[in-house]
């Protein structure tokens, strides 16, 4: 699939196998999604640009890398966001972080928006979109348009479960955002959940319902 990039590392396979079994506790749930994060993150910015810096080591002097460019962004949709957002923060502790409050309607699957928060001059920087699961790709597509109404215009999308279904939308809505995911799974079922997937990934982040 164009601009879609599936993280099938083995590692990534089995902690995602754990997540989905209904069996795992609330504390594994997240320390795993936290886990998968990091792997993830590391394919995601695979391709950052880096820069040569003048730097003494206790032995010489030498050249050596480092990012280039400004501060990368990470924008976690809430909540579930949050799960990858921690562990991309570890990686990356110097990103700034956009939260974007957004849940779908139970009937509609519309999505509702209820907080947004951005740094400011988005439009210099990468801004990576997080949120575990992408399924109608409707709080996705929102999420990203909300950013480019903000002036984003290099963004990339990180979940961690996709729907071919919401592959397809996403893709036409927002051709220019490369989707990064660790699995895609067979279909969404009547009620627009990920089937077979993992379920609510925001009620086993946080043990509510
Ligand atoms: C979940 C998930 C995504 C959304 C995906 O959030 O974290 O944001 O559903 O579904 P979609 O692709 O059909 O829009 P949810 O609406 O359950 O909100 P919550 O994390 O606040 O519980
Ligand atoms: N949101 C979830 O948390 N899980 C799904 O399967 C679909 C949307």
């Amino acid at each position: 699939m164009q601009n879609v990039t599936v993280v099938d590392h083995p590692l990534i396979q089995h902690k995602l196998t754990i997540m989905r079994n209904k069996a795992t506790s609330t504390a594994s749930f997240r320390r795993l999604l936290r886990e998968i994060a990091h792997l993830l993150c590391y394919e995601v910015t695979r391709d950052l640009e880096v820069e040569m810096v003048p730097i003494e080591t206790p032995i010489e002097e030498m050249e050596s890398p480092t990012l280039k460019g400004k501060k990368l962004v990470f924008a976690s949709i809430l909540r579930a966001g949050n799960g990858l957002l921690e562990g991309m923060l570890d990686l990356v502790p110097a990103a700034r972080v956009a939260h974007i409050g957004i849940y779908r309607d139970h009937e509609t699957l519309q999505p509702i928006e209820y907080y947004f928060k951005a740094p400011s001059n988005l439009d210099d920087r990468l801004v990576i979109v997080v949120d575990p699961m992408l399924a109608t790709a409707n709080s996705a597509i929102a999420a990203i348009s909300k950013l480019k109404e903000r002036g984003a215009n290099k963004l990339r999308f990180l979940c961690l479960l996709a729907a071919p279904e919401g592959i397809e939308k996403f893709t036409k809505a927002h051709p220019d955002v490369p989707v990064f995911t660790a699995a895609i799974d067979s279909h969404l079922n009547e009620k627009g959940y990920i089937v077979p997937g993992l379920g609510d990934a925001g009620d086993r982040m946080y043990g509510t319902r």
